[in-house]
């Protein structure tokens, strides 16, 4: 198949990923929360960032490759860390890892997918980041740390934009549960999805591999609700003090939307501080992640990196982001979609047409370098 002319941009395999799953696994992808606006607010904030084209640059190729930690990577974007991504297809996690190895870019494993850290990262050794929450009791936090570094994963990331679980009406109102309840709506809405059916079977359901080892094996058929139960969302300075003790690693602290949270990341030892408002599904009434971007950039003043997301769906938001101060991008929604549309394949085509959008805008307007971008162009 031409997947290029076929599904040419992100949005074309979100619409092919609408009709290619489970209506509750599309409704836990695609939603935000409450009237979702945020969702709206982070599209209409990134469409507002306008990039003035310069003319008579003559002719080059631009030049993506950006390192972080040291590290080189093709791009300056990576895949950002998706709960239950195996919902969406089986094995998403895997097609995302290898995409990440072979093209060379981040992948962050959430500690709510379907697949550990260990086979993750047997899968892309030096592309693997593992992203926690806060385990309640501290034996499981020190496992998880444990394991990462006794799977070769170099750079932590630890979200902590989750103080409680946000409602995320469309998803209640769509049932979903993990394990999912068989009743006759969830058997008639997997039933019109024949591929994404036979897939799972052949697969097996989704498990949460991380996680499954600390519930208790009475009570694993409780899936989801068990994860509340592990997960403390509402963690403190000193236990984030905890975590940079016992991991000597790159340290990444997710879901900072305050300039004077980013200087405290700073301060207690992050290596860098990633700027999202978690794709829009957590607090409905915060800012545009775009819009909090420059000033954390500021008060950050290069000490550390800058990470992005929210919001992101191609190469031009990428400039955008990275114009406004970023040093690197991630993408949750879109490369799920492209899995969802496509199996296997979609990561790496999600990963080709981003790098193709990036590189035509460059283009566009006379960038040769990602640090031409950074510089003002006026
Ligand atoms: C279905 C879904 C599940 C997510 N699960 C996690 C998670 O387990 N851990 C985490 O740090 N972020 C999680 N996120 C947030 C993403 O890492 C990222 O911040 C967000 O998707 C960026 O917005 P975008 O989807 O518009 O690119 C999730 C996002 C989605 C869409």
């Amino acid at each position: 198949m031409d997947l290029a002319n076929k599904y040419p941009s992100i949005w074309h395999l979100a619409d092919r990923a609408k009709k290619r799953i489970p209506f509750f696994a599309w409704e836990y992808l695609d939603s935000g929360t409450g009237m979702e606006r945020l969702v709206d607010r982070n599209r209409a904030a990134l469409d507002a960032v306008h990039l003035t084209p310069r003319v008579l640059g003559g002719r080059f190729t631009p030049d993506l490759t950006t390192t972080l930690f040291g590290q080189e990577f093709s791009a300056p974007f990576g895949a950002a860390p998706v709960g239950m991504s195996g919902l969406m297809w089986p094995g998403a996690e895997k097609s995302l890892a290898r995409m990440a190895a072979e093209k060379s870019i981040p992948y962050g494993l959430s500690m709510v997918a379907n697949e550990d850290p260990e086979t993750v990262a047997g899968i892309a050794p030096d592309q693997t980041w593992m992203q926690i929450y806060a385990p309640k009791e501290p034996e499981v936090l020190d496992d998880l740390i444990q394991r990462s570094k006794a799977a070769g994963v170099k750079t932590l990331i630890v979200t902590v934009d989750v103080p409680v679980g946000s409602r995320r009406e469309r998803q209640l109102a769509a049932g979903l549960t993990v394990p999912p309840k068989m009743n006759a709506q969830t058997l008639w809405r997997v039933a019109v999805r024949p591929e994404w059916a036979l897939a799972t079977l052949a697969y097996g359901q989704p498990r949460f591999r991380t996680l499954e080892r600390y519930f208790p094996q009475d009570q694993m058929r409780e899936g989801a609700k068990l994860i509340g139960n592990i997960v403390d969302g509402r963690p403190d300075w000193a236990y984030f003090d905890r975590i940079r003790a016992a991991w000597d690693g790159n340290l990444i602290l997710k879901g900072i939307m305050d300039p004077q949270d980013a200087k405290d990341a700073i301060a207690h030892g992050a290596d860098a501080v990633w700027v999202s408002n978690h794709g829009g599904r957590q607090f409905d009434g915060s800012p545009a992640a775009i819009d909090a971007l420059p000033a954390i950039a500021d008060a950050v003043a290069g000490r550390v990196p800058v990470m992005f997301d929210s919001g992101i769906r191609g190469g031009l938001d990428i400039l955008r982001a990275l114009s406004l101060g970023a040093d690197f991008c991630f993408l949750g929604r879109a490369f799920l979609y492209a899995i969802a549309a496509l199996g296997d394949k979609g990561a790496t085509h999600a990963y080709d047409i981003l790098r193709g959008d990036l590189e035509n805008n460059m283009v566009q307007i006379g960038a040769k370098s990602l640090a031409d971008l950074r510089s003002p162009q006026a």
